[in-house]
């Protein structure tokens, strides 16, 4: 469904070089992949050409065979907001609504029935374990509740595919085996794929396969 060829991305700059340096890769429906690698080689970088939030400097990346990089913006958010569940390493949760608003975001914008709307989104905040805080702010939460705010969010939708960006950075070993496993029923039960990126050999083995990004570009592991 993903299929990633010759993609380059450098950024302009004082400090310019290549991050991403012929990047390939295939993803099939219903495969979950974690990537690893050294911080700063460029894996956020990667997820974020993937969702389209950023531009590839050459380079396809194709999902059902649409060329994503063609794709006017308005289109791009579109598709990103239907078919895309993004969960970001630095959270990104909405301060004035709250977790459960937050985390039924995607649905809401999809133009969701608010009695359905607001099961599902119950569904997945207990399954994260938070269940308890739904009424909260994110200012009253700590690190590892937004975690879990931002991972329910990302899964809520039923997204055709998630990008995780270290989503148990913030949490004890309990809490991230929970969580892996939650993402992991989530994307295997909506047939979907997903992408893991963490810096964790545990995380990374809940996938199917794991691949190394390197200077030499997507090594499988
Ligand atoms: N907007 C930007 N402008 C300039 N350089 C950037 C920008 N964003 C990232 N970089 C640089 O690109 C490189 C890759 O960054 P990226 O965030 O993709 O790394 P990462 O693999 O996700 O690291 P980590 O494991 O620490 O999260 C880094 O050297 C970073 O400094
Ligand atoms: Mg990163």
């Amino acid at each position: 469904m993903l299929t990633i060829r010759n993609l380059n991305k450098s950024y302009a700059g004082v400090r310019h070089r290549a991050v991403l340096c012929d990047i390939h890769l295939d993803l099939a429906r219903g495969e979950y992949i974690a990537i690893m690698g050294e911080s700063g080689i460029g894996k956020s970088t990667l997820l974020n050409l993937i969702a389209g939030l950023d531009s590839p400097d050459s380079g396809s990346i194709k999902l059902d065979g649409t060329e994503f990089t063609a794709m006017d913006d308005d289109a791009r958010t579109l598709l990103r907001r239907e078919r895309m569940g993004f969960v970001f390493q630095a959270f990104h949760l909405l301060p004035h609504l709250t977790v459960e608003q937050n985390a039924a975001l995607p649905l809401v914008l999809g133009g969701g029935a608010p009695a359905q709307c607001s099961q599902r989104t119950h569904e997945l905040l207990g399954a994260v374990g938070i269940a308890a805080l739904a009424a909260s702010y994110p200012r009253e939460l700590s690190g590892g509740e937004m975690q879990r705010v931002a991972i329910a969010r990302a899964l809520v939708h039923r997204p055709q595919l998630v990008l995780a960006d270290e989503p148990t950075g913030n949490l004890d070993p309990d809490s991230a085996r929970q969580v892996l496993q939650v993402m992991r029923e989530q994307i295997k039960s909506n047939a979907g794929a997903g992408i893991l990126v963490t810096h964790s050999p545990t995380a990374a083995s809940t996938t199917d396969r794991i691949y190394v990004l390197t200077a030499e570009g997507l090594l499988p592991q």
